[in-house]
C-alpha cells in the first residue's frame, strides 16, 4: 500500500564514477548506497567509457540494496529522482534510463535533478528525526568538487544563482593534478589532506590568481606548483620525497586561501550571514577548519555537511527530488540528460 502522507523518494546518482541509490522519506535518509569504481585508479583519472560500463554493472544491485537497507518496497515509493546533469553523458544515460524504466513500470512520477543543486540540498537531509539543523534562506554555498568551484546564492529550495565560478580548473582538479605530480594516487585530494596535517603550510609560497568579481582560477596555481618542483628537482632530485608533507600543507593552504578570499568578499558585499559548503572538496579538514575559524571571527553561521554527503551520493539527489515533488515539478518520459548546464 502506498502511504499518501509520507513522501518516499528513490534517488539515483550516476553523473561521474560513483553509482549510488538512496531512499528518503520526508527528508529522513533511510539508506544511501554508493558503489565506487576502483577501475579508474590505475589511469589517474576517470575514464568515461569505463565509468559507463561500471554503472551498467552496478545500477541494479545498488538500487536493490538501497531499497533493502531502507526496508522499503517498490510499491511504497512516491517518485523516482535522478541526476540529469551536469556530468559525463554516458554515465548519466545509465541512471536516467534506469529511472525512466522504473518510474514507468511503477507508474509513479519521474523527477530530474540538477547535480549542483543536489550538492547544495544535501544540507537539508535529516539523519534522525531530531536532526533539523539546516541553513536558512538566503545563504551562500561554496560548492567545491572535482568539476566545480562556485559560489551560489541560494534563495530557496529551487531558486539558486551562481554568483562566482572558476574560469578554468576546479579546486578538486587542482588538488588532484598537483597530487599526481608529487606521486600520490587518484583522487589526490584526500591524500594531500592527510599528509598536510604533518606539514608546514607556510614553508612554500605559490602564486595566487587575480580574477575579477567572485570568480576563481586554479590553472595558474597548478603551473606554478609544477615549475616550482621542476626548478627544485634540478638542484635536488630527492626534493619531493624530502618535502612531500610541507608541499601538501602549502598547496592546501594556498587553495583554501583562494577559496576563502572570494567567499568572504561575497558574504560581505551581499550582507549574508549564513554560509554553507558542499561538494567533494568540502571533506577537506583544512577547509572545514578555515570556514569554522572564519565564522567565529566574522560572526557567521556555517553549515558543513557530514562527510558521507560531501562526495557524490544519491541521498542528495533524493532530497532535491523531494522538494521538487512538493512543487509537483516532474518531468516526462522524453527527458534526456545533459553533460553541461548551469544551476
Ligand atoms: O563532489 P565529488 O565527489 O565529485 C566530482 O566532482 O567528481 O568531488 C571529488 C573531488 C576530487 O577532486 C577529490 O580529490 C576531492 O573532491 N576531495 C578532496 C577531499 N576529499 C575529496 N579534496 C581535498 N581534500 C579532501 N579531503
Amino acid at each position: 500500500m502506498r502511504n499518501e502522507k509520507r513522501i518516499t523518494i528513490l534517488g539515483i546518482e550516476s553523473s561521474c564514477d560513483d553509482t549510488s541509490a538512496a531512499v528518503i522519506r520526508d527528508r529522513l535518509v533511510l539508506s544511501n548506497v554508493i558503489a565506487n569504481q576502483s577501475v579508474h585508479e590505475r589511469y589517474g583519472g576517470v575514464v568515461p567509457e569505463l565509468a559507463s560500463r561500471a554503472h551498467q554493472q552496478n545500477i541494479v544491485p545498488v538500487v536493490h540494496d538501497a531499497l533493502k537497507q531502507a526496508g522499503v518496497s517498490k510499491d511504497e515509493l512516491s517518485a523516482i529522482a535522478f541526476t540529469r546533469g551536469p556530468g559525463l553523458l554516458g554515465s548519466l544515460l545509465v541512471g536516467t534510463s534506469f529511472a525512466k524504466g522504473l518510474s514507468s513500470a511503477l507508474n509513479i512520477p519521474l523527477i530530474d535533478v540538477n547535480h549542483l543543486q543536489a550538492h547544495v540540498m544535501a544540507h537539508f537531509i535529516k539523519e534522525n528525526e531530531d536532526d533539523d539543523s539546516h541553513p536558512d534562506f538566503p545563504f551562500l554555498c561554496l560548492l567545491v568538487s572535482g568539476g566545480n568551484s562556485q559560489i551560489i546564492l541560494v534563495k530557496s529550495y529551487n531558486d539558486m544563482e551562481i554568483i562566482g565560478q572558476t574560469i578554468d580548473d576546479a579546486a578538486g582538479e587542482a588538488f588532484d593534478k598537483c597530487a599526481k605530480v608529487i606521486g600520490l594516487g587518484y583522487p589526490g585530494g584526500p591524500e594531500v589532506d592527510r599528509l598536510a596535517k604533518r606539514g608546514n603550510p607556510k614553508k612554500f609560497v605559490f602564486s595566487k590568481p587575480q580574477v575579477a568579481g567572485y570568480d576563481y582560477s586554479f590553472s595558474g596555481l597548478k603551473t606554478s606548483f609544477l615549475y616550482f618542483l621542476r626548478d627544485n628537482l634540478k638542484v635536488d632530485p630527492a626534493f619531493i620525497e624530502k618535502n612531500r608533507e610541507d608541499l601538501c600543507a602549502s598547496l592546501q593552504k594556498t587553495i583554501i586561501d583562494i577559496l576563502m578570499d572570494k567567499l568572504h568578499r561575497a558574504s560581505k558585499d551581499l550582507g549574508i550571514k549564513e554560509i554553507a559548503v558542499a561538494g567533494g572538496v568540502s571533506a577537506n579538514t583544512g577547509l572545514r577548519d578555515a570556514i569554522e575559524k572564519y565564522a567565529r571571527r566574522y560572526r557567521k553561521k556555517v553549515h558543513i555537511p557530514k562527510f558521507s554527503y560531501t562526495t557524490d551520493n544519491a541521498a542528495m539527489v533524493a532530497i532535491a527530488g523531494y522538494f521538487k515533488y512538493l512543487d509537483n515539478d516532474f518531468c516526462g518520459p522524453d527527458v534526456a540528460p545533459y553533460a553541461r548546464v548551469a544551476i
